[in-house]
């Protein structure tokens, strides 16, 4: 199956600025819209990229709302391995987003059962225009290892030995890394407009091979974004073995 779109870019800072044009020009479009980030070292040149152009053009961004895929379960949004740090960090401190619009799991809420239908709740409501995608190697998107369902909604996961190791690099120790993440399901996934999927780096090559395979099966989770009529797949050369 090939109904996605695939923008072969170069370099890495080509498939951000890639992404970031996309992106901003959806948002000059319309300022009323619905952004779904995504964390991972991969968006982070399309951060660097988005927001400058934003402050270049002194975008009004007091309609956007913004809505992650998903947070470790007990980091707090002090925790600099945490995705909250990591949005305020690389995107959210650069730009001016209504504090209330910025939507992001609460990997240290009491209730977790709630926080994830409430965040499901919320994404009914508001919905999602663009959702942006990194990929793990096993072909996880957000923390939707192999072997999840289809059906997923917003849910608490466990991490994989082989995601705790490759997220290891950025802790201290791999005892330091979380077990468990709450992340938007597949199914929550797919319920955005249009998906923006990066897949960066030689590393990443055999995920990519796994997505052009076409094979859908719940033992490669990005596979399911062969049933979505909307995917724009960006790549550099070095994910594509060029
Ligand atoms: C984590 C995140 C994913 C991300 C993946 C790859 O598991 N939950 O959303 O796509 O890491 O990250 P990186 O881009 O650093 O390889």
């Amino acid at each position: 199956m090939t109904n996605f779109k695939e923008i072969k870019a170069n370099t890495y800072e080509d498939m951000s600025n890639e992404a970031a044009t996309i992106i901003f020009d959806a948002l000059k479009e319309s300022k009323q819209f619905s952004l779904g980030l995504a964390t991972g070292s991969t968006p982070e040149g399309m951060y660097d990229a988005l927001a400058k152009k934003i402050n270049e053009a002194n975008l009004d961004l007091s309609e956007l709302t913004t809505f992650n895929l998903d947070e470790y379960v007990g980091l707090d949004e002090s925790n600099d391995q945490s995705y909250h740090y990591f949005m305020e960090k690389h995107f959210f401190s650069k730009l001016d987003i209504p504090q209330e619009n910025v939507h992001i799991l609460d990997g240290v809420a009491e209730d977790l059962q709630k926080e994830v239908e409430d965040y499901e709740a919320l994404i009914d409501e508001v919905g999602i225009d663009i959702q942006v995608l990194g990929i793990g190697r096993n072909g996880h998107i957000a923390f939707n290892e192999p072997g999840t369902d289809f059906n997923s909604l917003t849910h608490k996961v466990q991490l994989t030995d082989e995601t705790i190791e490759d997220n290891s690099r950025f802790f201290e120790s791999i005892e330091d890394v979380p077990t468990e993440a709450v992340s938007m399901g597949l199914q929550t996934i797919m319920k955005a407009k249009t998906i923006i999927l990066l897949i960066s780096g030689d590393n990443k090559k055999n995920a990519r091979d796994l997505f052009i395979s076409g094979e859908i099966t719940e033992d490669i989770p990005v596979s399911i974004l062969h049933n979505h009529d909307n995917v724009i797949l960006i790549t550099d050369s070095a994910a594509r073995g060029e």
